[in-house]
Parts: C-alpha cells; sequence; structure tokens
C-alpha cells in the first residue's frame, strides 16, 4: 500500500472474485455465469455500429436500456391497471453497482443481511461505513425472515440466496415488507429467474421495496455489465440522484445496446433459462446418487458437499480434472459451489466427483 493511500480504506477487505486463471482451458463453474452465449439479438445489435457510435457519449439516462426493462416488467406482471412505468426503473454497470448506489442511499441506520449470502454485501457496508448486521441462517441453510422483526436496519436479502440456491416464498417476502414499512428491503433477485417467483409485483403495492435484478446470470451478458432496480419512483430517483454525483455515463453505449436487445428476445431468455433450470434438476439426481448432500438450490447453481472429502480438497481435485468451482471457506469449508453448466460441462463435472469419490474408496 502507498503511502498516500486515505487511512479510511487502508483496512477495508476488498470483495474476492472468482478465480479466472490462464494457466490451462478449465470448464468453469465457478462464478455462476450462464453456459449459453448471449442472444443472437445481442451479438447483431453488437455489429451495428451506427447505434454504437463510441465517439459519443452514452445516454445518461440510460433511456433506451430502461424504458426496455419497464416493458418487459409490465408485460410480465402488469394488467390494464398497473404498469412499470420508466420511473420506477434504475439501470446500473452490472448489478454491484444497483446494490452499491442502493446501500449508500438507504443504509444510513446501518444494513442487516443473512450470515450467509452475497459476499459484496459486507465489502459495501464497509466502503460506505455502514453499520452492519448478519442474522443467523436456519439449520438448513435458509434464511429465517422473522429474524429481521423488531430491527431498524435496512434489509437485504438475495433471493435465491448467493451460495445456497435456497429460495424464499414471495410470501414471506411480503410479511417482511409488511411488517418493516419505515425501512428499505432490498431483494436482490440475480437467480430469481432459474425457478423462483419474483418480488416485483408487490413494488406497487410497497414504497419500501427495491428489486435488484441482473442480466449477468440468465441473460448472458455477465462481461457487459448490465443491472437494474425496480421499485417505487421516489426510491429510484434517490439512487439517481447518487449516479449523478458519481458516474452519470454508468452504462455503455455497448451495453446499452445489448441489455436492450437481450430484453428483445424472450423466446431465447425462456429456453436458456429453462435449461439450465432442468440441467440443475438432473444434476441434483446425480449428485444424490453419488452421496452429497446439498441445500435445495433454485439458483443456477448446487452448494454441495460429500462426508468424507473436505470442501477445500474437493475444490482442489476437482481444478486439477480441469473443473473449476468455488471453495467458499469459512462456514461453507465442507462445501463446493458449483455452477450448474452446459449438459457437456455438467457430464464432465459429475465424471470427475465420481472418480474424486471412487479414488478414496468412499
Ligand atoms: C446475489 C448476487 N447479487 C449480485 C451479483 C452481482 O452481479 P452483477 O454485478 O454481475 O450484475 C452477484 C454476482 O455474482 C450475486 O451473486
Amino acid at each position: 500500500m502507498s503511502r498516500f493511500m486515505s487511512s479510511r480504506y487502508a483496512s477495508m477487505l476488498p470483495y474476492v472474485p472468482g478465480e479466472q486463471p490462464r494457466d490451462r482451458r478449465y470448464i468453469k463453474l465457478n462464478t455462476n455465469e450462464s453456459p449459453f452465449p448471449p442472444s443472437p439479438a445481442v451479438l447483431a445489435a453488437l455489429k451495428d455500429e451506427n447505434a454504437l457510435s463510441l465517439n459519443l457519449y452514452s445516454d445518461p439516462t440510460a433511456d433506451a436500456l430502461v424504458r426496455a426493462i419497464a416493458k418487459r416488467y409490465t408485460s410480465a406482471y402488469g394488467n390494464g391497471e398497473k404498469e412499470i412505468t420508466p420511473d420506477m426503473v434504475f439501470a446500473g454497470n452490472g448489478s454491484d453497482e444497483v446494490l452499491a448506489f442502493a446501500f449508500a442511499a438507504f443504509g444510513e441506520k446501518g444494513v442487516a443481511f443473512p450470515e450467509i449470502g452475497y459476499g459484496f454485501y459486507p465489502v459495501f457496508a464497509e466502503f460506505f461505513s455502514l453499520p452492519a448486521v448478519t442474522l443467523p441462517m436456519r439449520a438448513d441453510l435458509g434464511v429465517d425472515v422473522s429474524a429481521f422483526k423488531g430491527r431498524r436496519e435496512t434489509i437485504v436479502i438475495a433471493n435465491p440466496n448467493a451460495q445456497t440456491g435456497v429460495y424464499i416464498p414471495v410470501s414471506e417476502i411480503k410479511t417482511l415488507l409488511s411488517e418493516n414499512k419505515d425501512r428499505v428491503v432490498i431483494v436482490d433477485e440475480a437467480y430469481c429467474d432459474f425457478g423462483g417467483e419474483s418480488a416485483v409485483p408487490l413494488v406497487w403495492e410497497f414504497e419500501n421495496l427495491l428489486v435488484v435484478r441482473t442480466m449477468s446470470k440468465s441473460r448472458q451478458l455477465a462481461g457487459g455489465r448490465v443491472g437494474y432496480a425496480i421499485g417505487d419512483p421516489a426510491l429510484i430517483s434517490d439512487i439517481e440522484r447518487l449516479k449523478f454525483g458519481f458516474n452519470p455515463y454508468n452504462i455503455s453505449r455497448t451495453d446499452m445496446a445489448a441489455g436492450v436487445a437481450a430484453l428483445s428476445d424472450e423466446e431465447y431468455f425462456s429456453f436458456t433459462t429453462g435449461e439450465v433450470a432442468k440441467e440443475r434438476e438432473r444434476l441434483k439426481k446425480s449428485f444424490s446418487e453419488l452421496g452429497c448432500e446439498f441445500p435445495d438450490s433454485l439458483a443456477n447453481f448446487l452448494l454441495v458437499r460429500h462426508e468424507g472429502i473436505g470442501g477445500e480438497e474437493m475444490y482442489l481435485a476437482l481444478k486439477e480434472r480441469g473443473v473449476l468451482v468455488r471453495y467458499l471457506g469459512g462456514k461453507l469449508s465442507g462445501y463446493v459451489r458449483i455452477t450448474v453448466g452446459s449438459a457437456r460441462e455438467n457430464d464432465v463435472l459429475l465424471a470427475a466427483v465420481k472418480d474424486i469419490i471412487k479414488e478414496r474408496s468412499l
């Protein structure tokens, strides 16, 4: 660290992204990306040089993207009377940026989140000097929403939960919102498109709900960096305010074109999310047959353990066999987190796990 670094950040523990090794080719199942390429509509949009005009700044209101998101969610959940209007949508540079703005905007009284969840939440809290409270999990690694009752901090929940994939029924989210009307509830739905029911329809009823979503997992744009939030216009305008105090051109022209095009191809979205969900269920069955345990995930990953092998040992043995998964350590040191890959990748993964178990005579 240089002697010029602000003391304010000197002790901050930064987020550690999943590794991206270049020493050989791996089957990469460690960062929950989609095994499918972006939609053909995205590839076509990115070839349209006129539309991109990179010599010019991007639109600071991200109007085309915001409208496309509003239209998509209106057609999914709206009715004649209710629609998601553009002023209910904020677009960000990945949902990480959206979450960062939301923490900064609404976290003054502190932030509370489950003990096991997305590793960036405590980092954002530290970055913005927000008091952070972590709440214990249930024994089955589910989130106990009643643990938030009577607290005063802003609530942040990933649903399905990061690391475990366990989904909280939307009826419980509704109860949480009704019981906590005086603080913001941020529901991070990064993994919701693989089987969970979204809380988006609750935004008309609860002015304290901010649903954060991403195109990184279910719309094949992790490298594009497109995230968004849907909520009451007042919450959205608060986040917008912060954006204009930090990075008005947060969505590049390429990201904007890619995001709009991805939303235009609902057929591809349904097909790819359906395939991932199918493969997830196949993996669950095969892992059970191999004597592995896992919380019941509705996301595009499984948190897997085998009684006879520690998480780190499994991670290293899989890496040696060319399959990269995530070892999270800490309370999850018995587990590895495995992204659902393509059918072929999953076959290689299962063969490798079988081989590792056999090698140890387990
Ligand atoms: C729960 C959760 N939220 C948000 C993100 C951030 O996604 P992105 O910034 O790519 O939109 C991730 C990434 O893995 C995540 O797991």
